[in-house]
């Protein structure tokens, strides 16, 4: 099976419990075989994270290095952000369901990512880059989302470093069975 997956593009991401599966990739389900529940960690300035992929409970499942789930009412939690750190050989993606995260990066690129939006990073050869909230007032303290590393190919490892900001609007979503499936990458059918 981790053979297979490592030919495989981003498959998806499903909230809440993980589920790996395939459906987004062929039109059948598969059934899910494993049910993780993420670690409460901290990381960057000190932000309150669960970590779903990445942990002790769920690790080794290449291309995918880790995933994360920044959720919390509290400014607290999450205000201190992730000032400037490197990446270098994977991509992040972050989506965000409730807030904003501001990025800036060593190559002049970065954005405000709101609600249903999507950052994708290339991270390549090497970046720098910060991540903080752009919010936090009162009656916005909401904080939700997600960031995913996806491991690059050993031929990608040192492409250029790249961004790209996907704007909710842009994004195709498909509604089945009570379910909405939000497609950043790849196909649905
Ligand atoms: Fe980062």
């Amino acid at each position: 099976r981790r053979a297979r997956l490592r030919l495989r593009r981003p498959l998806g991401v499903f909230f809440g419990l993980l589920r790996l599966t395939e459906a987004l990739m062929e039109p059948r389900v598969c059934e899910a075989t494993r049910t993780v529940r993420g670690m409460s960690v901290t990381d960057g300035a000190g932000v309150r994270l669960t970590r779903i992929i990445g942990s002790p409970r769920l690790d080794q499942i290449d291309p995918f290095v880790l995933l994360d789930q920044f959720r919390s009412d509290n400014p607290r939690d999450y205000m201190a952000g992730f000032p400037d750190h490197p990446h270098r050989g994977i991509e992040t993606i972050t989506y965000m369901v409730e807030g904003r995260f501001r990025h800036r990066d060593s190559r002049g690129g970065g954005g405000l990512i709101q609600p249903g939006d999507v950052q994708w990073m290339t991270a390549g050869r090497g970046i720098v880059h910060s991540e903080m909230p752009e919010m936090g007032g009162k009656g916005e303290e909401k904080l939700w989302g997600y960031q995913l590393w996806l491991n690059l190919a050993a031929r990608d490892k040192m492409v250029e470093p790249r961004y790209q900001g996907l704007a909710a609007r842009d994004i195709p979503s498909v509604r089945q069975d009570g379910v909405r499936v939000v497609v950043i990458s790849g196909s649905y059918a």
